[in-house]
């Protein structure tokens, strides 16, 4: 087996530009919540880096829950409608918070997450996505605090997978071609 980094075909954001734009997201919402306490909520697991890495720049108080959802299965476009396989245990009442995912393609994960979020009463929501393809919303739905607006192609690492695969690559990039697909594992 091949290490995963030789997979990749193109580096659409390195891991230094991914550093520099944690600090910068961390200063905007350290600024954006001054003085208040926030529930963060992952969408897990494509936001599980991310989400590590971006609280660990926040002065805030936090508190931290993860939803699980899948939208994928083990292709490289939607298949399914966006099914919560794991729920939000923390109480969300009265919370100011902020929904991370990894990337906002469609629209329709953080779409439904949202709104069971508003059906948790919250006193505010603000979403944050490390990725935005601006090309492919089937609804509509913007994000308050984006990392990098990317072209529409399929990207891995830095927590995005494919069929589970590369979440761990410190970079975003996208994969060769001949690997996008496998039979074995469709
Ligand atoms: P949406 O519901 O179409 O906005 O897609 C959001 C979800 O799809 C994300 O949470 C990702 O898990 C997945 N996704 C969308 N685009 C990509 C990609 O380019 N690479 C890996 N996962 C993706
Ligand atoms: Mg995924």
């Amino acid at each position: 087996m091949t290490a995963p980094i030789e997979d990749i075909d193109k580096i659409v954001v390195t891991e230094a530009t991914i550093r520099k734009r944690l600090t910068e997201l961390g200063e905007e919402i350290n600024l954006a919540y001054e003085g208040r306490e926030v529930a963060v909520i992952a969408i897990i697991n494509g936001a599980i880096i991310f989400v590590a890495d971006l609280i660990r720049q926040l002065s805030i108080p936090i508190q931290l829950d993860c939803i699980r959802v899948s939208s994928y299965r083990d292709e490289t476009s939607p298949v399914q409608a966006p099914e919560i396989i794991d729920r939000i245990r923390l109480d969300l009442a009265g919370a100011d918070v902020l929904l991370i995912d990894d990337i906002l393609d469609t629209g329709n994960t953080l779409a439904r997450v949202s709104e069971i979020i508003k059906e948790m009463g919250p006193a505010s929501l603000k979403t944050c996505v490390l990725l935005d393809k601006h090309t492919k919303r089937s609804v509509e739905f913007e994000a308050d605090f984006v990392g990098f607006k990317i072209p529409d192609e399929f990207v891995v690492g830095y927590g995005l997978d494919f069929a589970e695969r590369y979440r761990q690559l410190p970079l975003i990039g996208i994969l060769k071609p001949e690997l996008q697909n496998p039979p074995e594992w469709a």
